[in-house]
């Protein structure tokens, strides 16, 4: 977790140096938020809930908005929810809320976002939005380490009933998370992990270099892994869709 901070601080400090620009398109593997490719996909294609607009605005304004999910990549996510009817879905990583509510959005009203975070000052953040946008009946926060949530998930007997989640919590981790959610989604549920591609650090980890690492690793595991189907998508910072089989 110290790694990964270290590396997001150092993001975030470049980015405080460009901020600005009118339309804020999120982070990528490559161009980065001043690629006029990424502008035009963004003013082409978002359709963003103004609530979600208001979020994205304040945490624009918070430290750590490097850690913000990029909004097309939660647009993407939130069609995959429509399209497989999912109502039962969890947010690893939540920060400011910006993908639970998307997710939440996407959602008929009896749909519920399980939303690990263990930071209560980004929960605060995003709690008036939930209520703004009128789905906090929708999200689940559940402020503690994400692995005792997801255990406690299994031992309530929801094995088997999720249909989505996102992992996007600490990096070292994502392998225990990627374990579990496999348990706790259905067959044909889907797991969509973020950052794979680690600003493109997972190329050649340096030997110190954690998080890379433990990317790195997970993502041959992954193509290797006959329990699912995937996609390694090249959309923000990389994300990997797993569909269980
Ligand atoms: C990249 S941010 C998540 C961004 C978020 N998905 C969004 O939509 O903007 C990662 C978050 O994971 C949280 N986190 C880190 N380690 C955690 C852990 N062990 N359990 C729960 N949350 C954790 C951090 O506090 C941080 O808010
Ligand atoms: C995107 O929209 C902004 C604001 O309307 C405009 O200034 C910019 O030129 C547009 N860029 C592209 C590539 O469409
Ligand atoms: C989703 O629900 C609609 C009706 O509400 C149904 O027609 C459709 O077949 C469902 N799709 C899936 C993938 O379950």
């Amino acid at each position: 977790m110290a790694a990964d901070l270290g590396v997001l601080f150092c993001v975030a400090l470049l980015l405080f140096s460009g901020l600005g620009h009118s339309v804020f398109v999120g982070k990528s593997h490559s161009g980065g938020k001043d690629d006029p490719i990424l502008q035009y996909v963004a003013n082409n294609s978002l359709r963003e809930h103004p609530v979600l607009t208001k979020l994205k605005l304040t945490t624009l304004e918070h430290p750590w908005r490097r850690m913000m999910v990029a909004s097309e990549e939660a647009q993407f996510m939130a069609n995959l929810i429509r399209l497989i009817n999912a109502t039962k879905a969890i947010e690893i990583g939540m920060y400011t809320g910006y993908n639970a509510l998307s997710m939440a959005l996407a959602m008929p009203d009896n749909g519920r976002v399980v939303a690990c975070e263990i930071e209560q000052s980004y929960f605060d953040i995003a709690k008036p939005f939930f209520k703004e946008a009128g789905v906090e009946h929708k999200i689940d926060v559940r402020l503690q380490e994400a692995v005792k949530t997801l255990d406690e998930l299994l031992q309530s007997g929801e094995a088997g009933t999720y249909d989505f989640v996102f992992i996007d919590a600490d990096k070292i981790n994502y392998d225990t998370y990627y374990e579990k959610s496999l348990e706790l989604i259905r067959t044909k549920g889907i797991i969509a992990i973020d950052n794979v591609l680690w600003s493109g650090k997972v190329l050649n980890p340096a030997e110190d270099d954690v998080s890379s690492k433990a990317l790195d690793a997970l993502n041959k595991k992954l193509h290797k892994d006959e329990r699912i189907d995937l996609s390694m998508l090249t959309v923000a910072d990389g994300l990997t869709i797993a569909i269980k089989r």
